[in-house]
């Protein structure tokens, strides 16, 4: 029976250890262990012992028992760890393959050149403004000198938003002068960019959204000839100390005198090409000197100041800026023609 008892135990030993899964180890666990397992079916005979023989046997019997359940745990032990090893090792990250790259946007043409400008106005000491794109007419036309029946009123070029007239999608930054004239002490040196939206139909220089940047200075003293200074130092660090500019007289209704101002065509240096429609020049801005009725307006004496203002069409500057030759590139927002910026 010693025997039998040693012969059990070393066999289960050697099997608990050699297990390869835990379901190996459970059919182990009830060959050696269980109710009809080969331990009970030894102890099932300790009856035939004699007396003095069986505690001996049965003290045996229990060390058997107990070193094949320890040999059992261990195993189990050692099947779960090594499963969890697998699993982490099956699990891990690889950190020395390469990462997706993450595309960096940057900034669209349209506004590097908004930046640029900016920068230029503000080291000359002017105040950068932010206005509300949804204006009253009041402040679009009315206070700009463009009263009852003036054309650009007209619903077939405006947005408005009552039957009144009363509310509208601005159509130029020109009532931030306004703005800025009710709120502000003077003199006043201020730019206004912003969208302005009127009823165009889209081609390769028309949108009914487009940017302006407005601009306004009030002082006393203040002259035409500071306001043709001020503008070509700007558009000469814009577009390069020989860019050529030509100031053109027109009308507009809150500026007496009015001009507009262009710049050479960068196609053609102004012998004419399709780009400036044969011209040789490009139509940058508007500009003037500030109409005494709105400084009155404004609660200004035009006897004591006197101002200027000008309104940059954004989009033109910055076509001219980086020699785009359709307005709806701008827009369209296609990455081949983005990123080259
Ligand atoms: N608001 C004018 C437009 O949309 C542009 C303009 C012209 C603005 C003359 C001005 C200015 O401030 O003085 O066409």
């Amino acid at each position: 029976m010693k025997e039998q008892l040693a012969n059990i135990r070393a066999a289960a030993l050697s099997a608990f250890e050699g297990a390869k899964s835990k379901v190996d180890l459970d059919a182990l666990r009830v060959q050696y262990l269980g109710k009809k397992g080969e331990l009970t079916a030894v102890l099932k005979q300790m009856g035939k012992l004699s007396a003095e023989e069986r505690p001996a046997m049965g003290q045996l019997a229990n060390e058997v028992r107990a070193a094949l359940e320890s040999a059992l745990d261990t195993a189990s032990k050692k099947l779960e760890e090594a499963a969890l090893e697998h699993k982490l090792r099956a699990e891990a990250v690889d950190v020395t393959i390469p990462g997706k790259p993450v595309d960096l946007g940057h900034r669209h043409p349209m506004y590097i050149a908004l930046d640029e400008m900016k920068e230029i106005f503000i080291g000359m000491g002017f105040t950068v403004l932010d206005g509300p794109e949804v204006e009253l007419s009041e402040l679009n036309f009315d206070r700009l000198n463009a009263g009852e029946g003036h054309p650009s009123r007209d619903w077939s070029d405006t947005f408005y938003f009552d039957r009144d007239e009363r509310v509208m999608l601005r159509s130029q930054t020109s009532p931030m002068q306004v703005r800025a004239m009710d709120s502000m002490p003077l003199p006043i040196r201020i730019i206004a960019p912003g969208r302005v939206y009127r009823k165009d139909e889209v081609d390769a220089t028309h949108s009914p959204m487009f940017h302006q940047v407005e601009g306004m200075v009030i002082d006393k003293g203040v002259t035409m000839a500071d306001l043709k200074g001020t503008l070509n130092a700007v558009i000469k660090k814009m577009y390069g100390e020989d860019t050529q500019t030509r100031f053109r007289p027109h009308h507009f209704p809150f500026t007496e005198p009015s001009c507009e101002v262009d710049v050479q065509c960068h196609k053609c240096r102004g012998a004419g090409c399709p780009t400036c429609k044969g011209e040789g020049w490009i139509e940058l801005l508007g500009a003037g000197m500030i109409h005494p009725h709105v400084l009155e307006m404004a609660g200004i004496d035009p006897e004591v100041y006197s101002g200027w203002a000008f309104g940059f069409g954004l989009e033109r500057t910055a076509m001219r800026r980086f020699k785009i030759d359709d307005l709806r590139l701008i827009f369209e927002n296609d990455v081949r023609f983005l990123e080259q910026f």
